[in-house]
Parts: C-alpha cells; structure tokens; sequence
C-alpha cells in the first residue's frame, strides 16, 4: 500500500526547511521571566549576589573563587565601565552558553587569532564580539586569554535525539527556555539547547551545562562524515583537530563543544562571515555540506567528551 504524508507534517517540514539556520543565532524573541531583588545565594559559595548584580555587565558573580586562579580585572569587571567582562558570557568556567562560546582549554594563540579576526571583521559575530575586541586594547588580550586557556573544559551538553520538542522561545540572556504555556512542536533540521536547570543558568552557575535536542540519527550521520569525510563530502576532521578531536597545536579542539555555536561556526565559514586566514582551512571541509549535514555534524561533536 502506498504511503501517504500527512499535510501538516509536511507543511511544518516545509516551513522549518526555509528558516535557514538561523534558528542557530538565538536573536531574543520576548522576555517572559521577572526577577525578585531578593540576594542569591548557592550551595558552597560563599558569595551572595542580588539579580541585577548578576545581570550587570560589570559586576557578574563569582561563585566559586577557590576553583580558579585569580581572574584578571578584564574577566572579572571589564575595563572602564565601557568594555563588559569577559565571564558575563564565558562565565568564571569558561563554558559559556550557547549564545556565546566556551573558551576554556583553547590555545592563546588560536584565541588571539581570534580577538583580531573580530577586530578587523574578518570574523562577524551579529552581537558582541565585534565592538568588545574594537573598544578593549590590545595589552588586555594576552592576560584575559592565558586565563581561559588555563581553564579545563567539563562536560557541558547531553545530545537526546527526538522529532518533537516542547514548545519554546528565546528569552533573557538569548536563550531558549521552554515555553511555560506547554505543548509540542516538531523539531525540523534543528539542534535546540535546553538549560538543565534554568534557574541555576539565571545566576550565571559556572557548571550548570545544556540539554541538546537533535533529529534522530543524527549523531551516526554525523560520525560517518566526521570520522570518513563521506565519500569526499568533507574531510575527517581529526586530521586536523587531533586525536579524539581534542585540538592540536592551534587547531582547536571541537569535541564536547555547545552543538549551536558549532552550526553558526561551520554556517560561518560557509557563507564567509568567518573568514580569517586559518578559518580558510576549513573552506573545503564545509563547501559541499548541506544543513542537514551541519546539524549532524554538530550533534557528533557535541555528544564527544571535551
Ligand atoms: C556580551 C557577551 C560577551 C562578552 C562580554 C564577551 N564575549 Fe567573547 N564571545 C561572545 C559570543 C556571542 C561569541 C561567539 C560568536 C559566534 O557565535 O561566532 C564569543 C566568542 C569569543 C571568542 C572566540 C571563541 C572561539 O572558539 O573561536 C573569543 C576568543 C572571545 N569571545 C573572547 C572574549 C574575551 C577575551 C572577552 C572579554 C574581553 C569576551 N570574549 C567577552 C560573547 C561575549
Ligand atoms: C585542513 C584542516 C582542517 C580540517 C580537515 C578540519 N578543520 Fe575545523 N578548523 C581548522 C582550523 C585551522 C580551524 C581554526 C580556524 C581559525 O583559526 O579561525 C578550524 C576551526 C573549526 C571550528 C571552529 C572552532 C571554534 O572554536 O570556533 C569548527 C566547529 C570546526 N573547525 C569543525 C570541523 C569539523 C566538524 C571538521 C570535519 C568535518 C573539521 N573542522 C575539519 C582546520 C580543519
């Protein structure tokens, strides 16, 4: 007998597939949470902070001290009340969210590389990179990065591979929350990323990491491209990126990374919003990629330990 599709599915398939990837950028949709001046506390920190402390650009908190060596002042504070600090996004840890990136672990130099791909515009981040690596010196790079490149990435993102998710939007912060008035929605070619405790990520938590929802089978897709370069479709990224895809030299490492940031690096270099010198390596592995593949590409990556 002969299958017929449902009208719907394929009308919601069909208006996934037109959005692009840019369900990856996380432009902020509506903010739906208020919070109480009340001073935050957590467990074994011996820091409080009120919400709007934690939210200023400024002052983010620290929660944990003893775990890292003191933060240079650009980290912690940022510069002049003009340039925001670095942990705001990255976070004391590193981490970052999904909206921005993790930087622990990387090398100075492939971070520095960075800081002047974004200052000349050879790399185009549509929010904060851009004008933070213009407005902050040049002296401040090498001592902000040499903390973070210190810093031992953790275990941030769990991959569960679905075809349908709750219904959500992108709030506070440029991240995707669950919707509080409930229900499903398909996921498409999409990767949605989850805080696994909302109210921890609200307080800027160093460790309270992401749940990443992905298409079924993708991780296997993308494993095939990844390890083979399928049937030269790509190539083998561990060539380049090393053993276990943990870096090598300045290459960076890309296992365990947020699966969004990795879908806006590889659409990046694509379509030449980054498009530095090195990033020019990667031109070939990314050419011949259709989404489906950089979703499945993402999902591999981010179901590897870091
Ligand atoms: C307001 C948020 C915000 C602040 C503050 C911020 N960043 Fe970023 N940073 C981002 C975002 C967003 C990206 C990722 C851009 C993208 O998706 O391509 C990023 C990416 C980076 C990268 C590239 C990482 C990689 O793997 O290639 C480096 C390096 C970096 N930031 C350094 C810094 C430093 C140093 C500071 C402090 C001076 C800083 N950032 C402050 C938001 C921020
Ligand atoms: C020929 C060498 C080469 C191969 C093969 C290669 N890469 Fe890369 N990749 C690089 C270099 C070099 C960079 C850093 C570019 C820069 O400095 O801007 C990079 C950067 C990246 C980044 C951005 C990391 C970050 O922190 O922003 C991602 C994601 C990535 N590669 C994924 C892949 C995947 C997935 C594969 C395999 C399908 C792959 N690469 C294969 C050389 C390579």
């Amino acid at each position: 007998m002969k299958k017929i599709a449902c009208p719907l599915a394929l009308l919601l398939a069909a208006s996934w597939a037109q959005a692009d990837l840019e369900w990856a950028y996380q432009a902020l949709e509506e903010t739906l949470i208020s919070f109480d001046d009340e001073p935050k506390t957590l467990p074994g920190s011996p820091n409080s902070y009120t919400q709007a402390e934690i939210d200023d650009p400024f002052t983010p908190p620290d929660w944990f001290p003893e775990d890292h060596s003191p933060m240079p002042e650009v980290v912690a504070r940022g510069l002049d009340n003009q340039v925001r600090a670095c942990s705001q996004c990255h976070l004391t840890s590193g981490m970052g969210h999904p909206e921005s990136s993790q930087l622990a672990g990387l090398s100075v130099g492939y971070m520095l590389r960075q800081m002047a791909d974004f200052r000349s515009g050879a790399r185009k981040d549509r929010f904060w990179m851009n004008p933070i690596s213009e407005a902050l010196p040049e002296e401040y790079w090498q001592t902000a990065l040499e903390y973070y490149a210190a810093l031992e990435p953790i275990d941030w993102v769990e991959v569960i591979e679905t075809d349908t998710v709750p219904k959500n939007y992108v709030g506070k912060g440029r991240m995707r929350f669950v919707h509080p008035d409930g229900g499903m929605e398909p996921l498409g070619n999409r990767i949605l990323e989850f805080p696994e405790d909302p109210e921890l990520v609200h307080l800027r938590h160093p460790y309270s990491g992401f749940e990443a929802f992905a298409p079924e089978g993708s991780i296997e897709r993308g494993r095939g491209l990844a390890t083979t370069g399928g049937l030269g479709k790509t190539i083998a990224c561990n060539i380049c990126h090393g053993e276990g895809l943990k870096g090598l030299g300045e290459v960076p490492a890309i296992a365990g990374m947020s699966p969004l940031y990795v879908v806006r690096q590889l659409n990046d270099i694509k379509t030449g919003a980054r498009a530095g010198i090195s990033a020019a390596l990667m031109q070939a592995t990314v050419v011949n990629l259709t989404e489906e593949d950089i979703v499945a590409l993402a999902a591999y990556l981010a179901s590897l330990d870091p």
